[in-house]
């Protein structure tokens, strides 16, 4: 089968054929549907082995945002049948500390020791036909959904769902929530503010056409990503300034500009990995504010994003390429023209 491969830090990932997997014992072969494509991976593509995470070593097959089709089951398997429709859940733990055990694989004690942090991020992904998943618990059935549709919900709509979750008691009647970056993961966190949320939200984009994708999906108000945004920001909530900032892009400019708009008492979630920075200690931040750096969401949250998914109330826009046009999705993304996520169609 073909597979897109990251082969070394610092290198293009290669579109090569390798062996179709072959399922052993408790594993799950899966014929990918859909895989999308993160700007995780740009920052995969074009990290040294310096800068990369320990934690992941190439060569292995890049998506970490898949759905498919179960196409066989190892020995001992039981409960799914060949042809279910499933989402894959991305982040691979080990499946024995107490946070995996509580479903929050994204905060295994034991990443490092794994050999990768998941399918498409250390082990093998779904930009090719087919994957191979290590264990039926990380798989979750899609039911009804959109097999293509739904690939993104599993990390451009968990994390989101995630970051904008923990701060839900922030968000009261008459608050106000700033998404910064409403591409890939930004466009869904416009809906899940919009849907779990009475926030008021504010969109802040470099792009006009981001900005109009979110107003159209929700966002109260749009503000171009500028020096302007943060007097703006201040004025739209009487110079005291927004309840949740959630920093999708997590460069050096959006981290300032979050904590600059930070009210007393509020959260800055950088969901970014731009490497931007900002210092944090009494007197940096505005009294009782908060600052984390969130990464990716459990599989009982993912379950509760594909419910919300399943209702209605949460859709990801997306553009499809084929396999072997996969460069060129990664390519749009650099130039900031995709509008939503882009999905791999193998
Ligand atoms: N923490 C996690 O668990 C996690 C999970 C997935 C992705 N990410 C990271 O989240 C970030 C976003 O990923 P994505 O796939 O949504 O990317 P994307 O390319 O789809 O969207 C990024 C958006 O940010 C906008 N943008 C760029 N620079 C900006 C600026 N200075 N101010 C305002 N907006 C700006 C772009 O126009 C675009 O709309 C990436 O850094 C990615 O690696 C983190
Ligand atoms: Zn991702
Ligand atoms: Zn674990």
């Amino acid at each position: 089968m073909r597979a897109l491969r990251l082969t070394d830090w610092g290198s293009p990932p290669q579109l090569t054929d390798v062996p179709t997997p072959e399922p052993g014992p408790g594993q799950v072969l899966v014929k990918i549907a859909g895989a999308g494509a993160c700007h995780s991976d740009v920052h995969l593509m074009d990290w040294s082995a310096e800068e990369a995470p320990p934690a992941i070593t190439p060569p292995f097959t890049l998506g970490h945002e898949n759905t498919g089709t179960i196409a066989a089951l190892g020995a001992g398997v039981t409960g799914w049948s060949e042809g279910d429709p499933v989402a894959v859940y991305g982040p691979w733990g080990c499946g024995r500390c107490r946070p995996c055990r509580l479903s929050a694989e994204n905060l295994c004690e034991r990443t490092g020791e794994l050999g990768g942090m998941g399918g498409g991020l250390g082990f093998d992904g779904g930009m090719a036909e087919y994957q191979l998943v290590p264990d039926q618990r990380l798989l979750v059935p899609l039911g009804d959904l959109d097999l293509v549709q739904a690939a993104p919900l599993t990390d451009a709509g968990l994390t989101p769902y995630h970051a904008v979750k923990a701060a839900l008691p922030l968000l009261v009647p008459g608050s106000t929530a700033v998404a910064i970056g409403v591409g890939g993961l930004g466009h869904m966190a416009v809906q899940i503010l919009r849907e779990l949320s009475p926030a008021r939200i504010v969109a802040v984009d470099t792009s006009e056409q981001k900005l109009a994708h979110a107003k159209r999906l929700g966002a109260d108000e749009t503000l171009l990503s500028d020096a302007d945004a943060a007097p703006a920001i201040r004025e739209l909530t009487r110079g005291v300034g927004a309840e949740l900032v959630v920093d999708l892009v997590g460069a050096q400019p959006t981290v300032e500009l979050a904590a600059a708009v930070v009210r007393s008492g509020g959260h800055v979630s950088v969901v970014g990995i731009g490497g931007g920075s900002v210092p944090v200690g009494n007197g940096f931040l505005p009294y009782d504010a908060s600052i984390a750096g969130p990464y990716w969401g459990s599989a009982v949250e993912l379950r509760e994003v594909l419910a919300l998914a399943a209702a209605g109330r949460l859709r990801a826009d997306v553009e499809t390429f084929p396999l072997g046009d996969v460069m060129q999705a990664y390519e749009k993304m650099r130039a900031g023209e995709l509008v939503g996520r882009a999905v791999i169609v193998p």
